[in-house]
């Protein structure tokens, strides 16, 4: 059996489990391209599988990257709403390092919210009253009205599903920072998507083991996700679970507006003294009041005053109950 998602505790071994043999993978297709790596969707036997490689000009720093992704992977282990590892190729020569992780059929959170918003933009602009002058807002609240509707199907999106996903991945992260792993990159991007709306954390390529790693540590690589940053990891390069905290409210923000751009009209590099001055971006038209509370509490300045993982399963527990 070439799959032992059980055996990722052989701290110490010598013969790797998660080792799989080169040559039994058959690629199919790339799900996506990012700046050093490519994903492919990939058959190992029977079972689909996402595929990490390093693209040919990959640099040492993210080859390196990419062998520490697949050894906090082997720690993390296995939880419904973490995306799982398979297996991992990592010696050196024509396959190493290769991470294969569990297909994820429907894809990216963000691309999905794009296709809902798409969907029903769409279904709005033909629908539309040429009397009625509609401005950005009503569009909005009429948006809303439309895509958060009751009906269930594969392309919709309800306010129970919102509180899922949200609850879903408080669940995963909560999960992460037990295991004291930081993500340090949360954002819908790196959401994946399964039959029946399930969701999972993903991309653990900038994540950092707190136990061997310093929390002030600083990343090399130049490219940031300024947008879904702490203000203390802008200002000292400070990362801990509270500021994957602050990064889960920008990604609640994310789901809300069905996938737009955090700080919308805000250039990057006026981004930090903004929240300097202790703004923070306002309630999107669409977003009922419980739900925004809990994203302007991920975005307090002191991180000991943010929910913790383990508060915000409980929040949206609560508001799951209190809508059945
Ligand atoms: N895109 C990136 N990773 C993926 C995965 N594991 N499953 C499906 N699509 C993906």
């Amino acid at each position: 059996k070439m799959v032992q998602n059980e055996n990722y505790q052989n701290v110490g071994s010598s013969i790797d489990k998660w080792e799989i043999p080169g040559g039994s993978l058959d690629f199919k297709t790339i799900l996506g391209e990012g700046a050093f790596g490519i994903v492919w969707h990939a058959m190992l036997g029977n079972t689909h599988v996402a595929c990490k490689v390093l693209k040919e000009n990959a640099t040492a720093d993210e080859k390196r990257q990419l062998q520490q992704e697949i050894e906090i992977m082997k720690y993390v282990g296995s939880h419904p709403n973490i995306v799982s590892m398979i297996g991992c190729m990592t010696a050196d020569g024509s396959y190493g390092p290769l991470l294969i992780v569990e297909y994820c059929s429907k894809g990216d959170l963000l691309s999905f919210l794009r296709t809902i918003y798409n969907n029903f933009a769409n279904r709005f602009t033909l629908m539309q009253d040429t009397e009625v002058q509609v401005g950005k807002h009503d569009f909005s609240n009429k948006l809303y009205e439309l895509v958060v509707d009751e009906s269930e199907n594969e392309f919709s999106l309800s306010h129970m599903d919102i509180l899922s996903f949200a609850r879903q991945i408080s669940v995963g992260m909560n999960y992460l920072s037990s295991q004291k792993v930081l993500h340090r990159d949360l954002a819908a991007r790196n959401i994946l998507m399964c039959e029946g709306k399930r969701v999972k954390v993903s991309d653990f390529g900038l994540s950092r083991d707190v136990y061997t790693d310093s929390v002030y540590c600083k990343t090399t690589n130049g490219k940031l996700p300024v947008r879904w940053m702490a203000l203390e990891s802008l200002t000292h390069q400070i990362y801990t679970s509270q500021s994957d905290v602050w990064s889960f409210g920008i990604l609640l923000w994310e789901i809300v507006s069905l996938g737009a751009i955090p700080y919308p009209g805000v250039e990057t590099h006026d981004l930090l003294s903004l929240l300097m001055e202790g703004e923070r971006m306002a309630k999107p038209h669409m977003c009922p009041d419980e739900i925004y509370s809990v994203m302007r509490s991920c975005w307090f300045e002191s991180p000991n005053d943010r929910p913790t993982f383990s508060s915000l399963v409980a929040a949206f527990e609560a508001l799951l109950t209190k809508e059945t």
